[in-house]
C-alpha cells in the first residue's frame, strides 16, 4: 500500500514530513526514542555548538601546555584525565548511540560563525554514520564594516569547506531570513555545496531589565504566525531552484505542515510545538493530514507539493508587493 505521507529530503525516504528539529528533545538517545515512537519520520539532533569545540580547546591546551589547572608543580606534568571527554567525542558517541538505537535516519547538526572548524567535525559525524548534517550558522551581523557581500561570503566559505570535506554527505544549511535577496543567496549556497536549506532560523531578541539595564536573555517559543515570513520564500525558492527546502518556525499544527506543503517544502521540522504540546502532537498532525487529504480528494501530500508555489500560485504576485497593497487596502476601523 503506499504511504499517503510521504516525504523525501536530502536523499532520503520519509514515512512523513514530520521531523523534529534541533532542540532539547532530541538531545538524548530516549528522547529521540520517544519522538520515533511518537511518529517522527527522522531527527534533526541538538547541535554541537562551536562555542563548546572552542572551550574543549583551550581546556586540552592548558592540560597539555599550562597545567594551570590547580596543579602544584611537584606532581608534574600531568596526562589529561582518562575521563575527559570532549564536546566532539560526547557529540559523536550520542550519534552513534542514536543510530544503533533508531530506526529513523538521525541528522547531526553543528552550529557556529567561524571560517574554520566545520570540516573536520564534519567528517568525524560521516563517519559516525549520520544520514545527513545540518549546519546552522547563527550569525548577528553586528559589525558596520562588514558588507552584506562579506556577510554571505562567510556562509558560503563555511559550506564550501564542509562539501569539500564530506562530498557525499546529505548537506543542508540552517539560515535566518535575514538577507537582502534570501532567493539569490539560496541559489548561492547551492552553487557551493548545499543539498537542502532549512528556513529560517529564529534570533532569539533579547529584552532589557530596566533597573539594572543588563540585557536578559530570552528564549520565547514559536507561534503559528511566524510560519508566514516561511511560507513567502519558500514558496518563492521552490518556483525557481532544484533544491530540498525544509521548514522551521511556527509549524505547529496540520495546517501549518498542509500550507508548508503547498509552498513547496519537503519537510517541516518542528521544536516549539514538541517542547509545548509532548511528542504526541505528531500522531495528531499526521491524523489531521490524512484526514484533509480524504476530505479535499488529494492521493498524497506529494501531490499537494508546490501547488501554491510562486509558479503555481492563482495570484504569485501575492507573495510580492501587491500583497502589501491588499493588505493596506484591507484595513478597516473596527
Ligand atoms: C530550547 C531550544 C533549543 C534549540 N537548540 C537548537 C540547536 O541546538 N540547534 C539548532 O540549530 N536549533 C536549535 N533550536 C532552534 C529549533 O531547532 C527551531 O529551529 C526553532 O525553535 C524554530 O522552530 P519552532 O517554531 O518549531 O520552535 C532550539 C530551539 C529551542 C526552543
Amino acid at each position: 500500500m503506499t504511504n499517503r505521507l510521504e516525504a523525501r529530503y536530502l536523499g532520503l525516504s520519509l514515512k512523513s514530513p514530520l521531523v523534529p528539529s534541533a532542540s532539547p528533545l532530541t538531545a538524548t538517545p530516549s528522547g529521540a526514542r520517544e519522538l520515533e515512537e511518537a511518529g517522527a519520520s527522522a531527527i534533526v539532533m541538538h547541535s554541537l555548538f562551536e562555542e563548546e569545540c572552542q572551550h574543549d580547546q583551550k581546556m586540552l591546551h592548558r592540560f597539555l601546555y599550562e597545567q594551570e589547572l590547580g596543579h602544584s608543580e611537584s606532581e608534574g606534568y600531568l596526562p589529561v584525565p582518562d575521563t575527559f571527554r570532549t564536546a566532539e567525542e560526547r557529540y559523536l558517541e550520542m550519534l552513534h548511540q542514536m543510530k544503533v538505537g533508531l530506526e529513523i535516519p538521525v541528522i547531526a547538526s553543528l552550529n557556529g560563525i567561524t571560517r574554520r572548524g566545520w570540516a573536520e567535525h564534519a567528517r568525524q559525524i560521516a563517519e559516525a554514520g549520520a544520514d545527513g548534517l545540518e549546519l546552522n550558522v547563527y550569525y548577528v551581523a553586528a559589525d558596520c564594516e562588514e558588507t552584506a557581500q562579506d556577510v554571505e561570503r562567510r556562509y558560503l566559505e563555511i559550506v564550501h569547506s564542509v562539501r569539500t570535506a564530506v562530498p557525499h554527505m546529505p548537506l543542508a544549511v540552517k539560515i535566518s531570513s535575514q538577507f537582502t535577496s534570501p532567493a539569490h543567496f539560496v541559489q548561492q549556497l547551492k552553487q557551493v555545496g548545499a543539498d537542502a536549506v532549512v528556513l529560517f532560523n529564529r534570533f532569539l531578541q533579547p529584552d532589557i531589565q530596566l533597573v539594572s539595564r543588563k540585557l536578559k536573555p530570552l528564549l520565547e517559543l514559536s507561534r503559528s504566525e511566524e510560519l508566514r515570513e516561511r511560507l513567502r520564500w519558500i514558496a518563492i525558492i521552490r518556483a525557481q531552484i532544484a533544491i530540498d527546502i525544509a521548514v522551521t518556525g511556527g509549524v505547529h499544527n496540520t495546517d501549518d505542515v498542509l500550507k508548508a506543503q503547498m509552498c513547496g517544502a519537503d519537510i517541516t521540522q518542528m521544536a516549539s510545538a514538541l517542547m509545548q504540546a509532548g511528542p504526541g502532537v505528531i500522531r495528531r498532525i499526521e491524523a489531521g493530514l490524512l484526514e484533509w487529504l480524504d476530505e479535499n480528494e488529494y492521493e498524497s501530500l506529494l501531490q499537494l507539493k508546490g501547488s501554491v508555489s510562486y509558479r503555481n500560485a492563482a495570484d504569485p504576485s501575492g507573495f510580492e508587493r501587491a500583497n502589501y497593497l491588499d493588505a493596506l487596502d484591507s484595513w478597516r476601523p473596527e
